[in-house]
């Protein structure tokens, strides 16, 4: 049975991401499908990060983004490489954290509330699969703990779907 205590949202923002990550672990063991992977991602996320208000994946998909698993309000199906936060963070492969969303050139706006926002690149052994985007109601919310914070989160998601892209050598697989 899958039983997850509440993340201590009290402490060091490190000691925070450090419960979020053990859980996160835990909660994905065994399971590599990415959709089921990523919304019980934004599930733990959304439920245990203090101050954010849309926690969500953006899938790409050609050159551009779609939106996968996420919590809050309802946002933009579709984001272009390039455009807004999330398809600069997959153009340029980075992490951007923006302080003040009114202020990021392109920003584009699904939930009026959103004052701040970080977004995560996943990257799979060099494969762009899509990127980790988390808004707050807060200006300046996301600091350098954070960034460092929720790329390890997108790491231990990342490590759930690492076998996906492994090529099958198993006997079965050689005699087809
Ligand atoms: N603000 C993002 C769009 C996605 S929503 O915040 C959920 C951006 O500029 O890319």
């Amino acid at each position: 049975m899958l039983t997850l205590n509440p993340v201590e949202s009290a402490g060091p923002k490190y000691a925070v991401y450090q419960q979020i990550c053990e859980q996160l672990n835990e909660l994905l063991s065994g399971e590599t499908n990415f959709v089921a992977n990523a919304a019980n991602t934004s599930a733990l996320l959304y439920e245990s990060l203090p101050d954010v208000n849309w926690v969500g994946f953006y899938i790409a998909e050609g050159k551009e983004l779609v939106l996968g698993p996420f919590q809050g309000r309802p946002a933009c199906a579709r984001i272009p490489f390039g455009r807004g936060v999330c398809g600069k963070a997959a153009a340029q492969r980075k992490t951007i954290v923006v302080p003040d969303v009114n202020r990021f050139a392109g920003h584009i706006v699904c939930d009026t509330a959103s004052k701040s926002e970080i977004v995560v690149p996943l990257l799979n052994w060099g494969k762009l699969l899509g990127v980790l985007d988390i808004d707050s109601a807060s200006l300046s919310r996301f600091d350098e703990e954070d960034r460092e914070g929720v790329e390890s989160i997108v790491s231990v998601f990342l490590a759930s779907q690492v076998t996906n892209d492994l090529p099958d050598l198993s006997e079965e697989a050689a005699d087809h």
